[in-house]
């Protein structure tokens, strides 16, 4: 039996860390097990620009509990983006990447795009720039039910992206169907982040009594068993396409149990690379947890592969309830459950 994996540092390429009090709580867990993250822009003022991107690095790092981390951020596309700063902040590094939230599908995207249209001029720059889009692939349409809208969006918005810029790399974040799944594998320039969330859970987990559980529930919802094998096939087959991203989105516990402001977000920094470690040796698959978890990502964006360590050991533990911190209350996912894998030591 194996009792230690040696991993190269891994990267989360989809976390959302927030601002104020709630990044200063949350940001130690993310930057305690990876070297860089993709930190999302939906914050409560987003970022649309690279002197908003730039204050908001500074402020993630100070809050980091280790040196080396590095947050990489994207634009947050609207309808009327400044696009001449757009370019600047792309030219210098300052975006790594442009986040497309269509309007009003999750947290923080009121301001998101209401009509592709709007942001063709934008995308045009992106390819041109080299530099990826990253897409929450949900429609945003009234009477759509919440399991269809992965499909919707593949449907009707983004092949029209692919088929207008054809040379612009994509990722298609939190994918959560057999449907996108299969899309990813058989088109160019795209590739997929998957949660831990999404290959542990199903809708039957999503509801109890017929109400839902507010602690499983974010977007995209999770969806069929169906779904999840395929979903864990994808991460585990050491298929290059895909590609480690939590989505951890802390939320405070009294907005996750206030029935009128049930808002979407699974909070799982405080164990991500532990979560992920279980599934893959539920697969039969720890061994190919490093290709995903490490090398497939910065592979997709053409950023080099770290060269530090981490050391997972077979050691059981049970995940706290919730991360408490003066004001900030949010509850972990998987809390009170015991894991089998736990980092130890990060060699720098
Ligand atoms: O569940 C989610 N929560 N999905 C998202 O796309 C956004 C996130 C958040 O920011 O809370
Ligand atoms: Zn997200």
């Amino acid at each position: 039996m194996q009792n230690n994996i040696n991993l190269i540092q891994p990267d989360d390429w989809h976390v959302h860390l927030r601002e104020g009090d709630m990044l200063k709580s949350v940001t130690q867990f993310t930057s305690r097990i990876n070297r860089r993250c993709i930190a999302m822009p939906n914050t409560k003022i987003p970022i649309t620009s690279f002197e908003k991107a730039k204050e908001y690095k500074e402020t993630i790092k100070k809050y980091s509990s280790n040196k080396n981390f590095e947050p990489l951020i994207p634009c947050y596309l609207t309808d009327d983006l400044d696009l001449e700063n757009f370019r600047i902040g792309l030219k210098n590094n300052i975006f790594i990447a442009a986040k497309l939230y269509p309007s009003n599908v999750t947290t923080n995207s009121k301001s998101g795009v209401t009509n592709l249209k709007s942001i063709y001029n934008a995308l045009e720059i992106l390819e041109d720039e080299n530099k990826l889009l990253l897409v929450h692939g949900e429609k945003s349409k009234k009477d759509l039910d919440l399991f269809d809208r992965e499909k919707a969006f593949i449907d009707d918005e983004l092949n029209n992206i692919r088929n207008k810029f054809p040379q612009l790399k994509i990722v298609l974040e939190h994918v959560s169907t057999e449907y996108g799944v299969n899309y990813i594998q058989t088109n160019n320039n795209i590739a997929g982040t998957i949660t831990p969330h999404h290959m542990m859970l199903t809708k039957d987990d999503l509801y109890i009594n017929n109400n839902i559980n507010p602690h499983h529930f974010c977007m995209p919802v999770v969806k069929t068993e169906k779904d999840l094998i395929c979903l864990r096939k994808a991460a585990c087959n050491n298929n290059s396409k895909f590609f480690l991203g939590t989505d951890s989105a802390p939320h405070h516990i009294d907005q996750k149990i206030s029935k009128e402001s049930l808002k979407p977000g699974i909070f799982s920094a405080v164990s991500s690379i532990e979560l992920y470690a279980n599934i893959f040796e539920e697969e039969s698959a720890i061994n190919n947890l490093e290709i995903f978890s490490s090398i497939n990502g910065p592979k997709f964006y053409n950023l080099p592969v770290n060269d530090t360590s981490i050391t997972l050991s077979k050691e059981e533990w049970i995940i706290p309830e919730f991360i408490a911190q003066n004001t900030i209350k949010v509850k972990n996912f998987f809390g009170g459950k015991k894991l089998n894998w736990k980092v130890q030591d990060l060699k720098v």
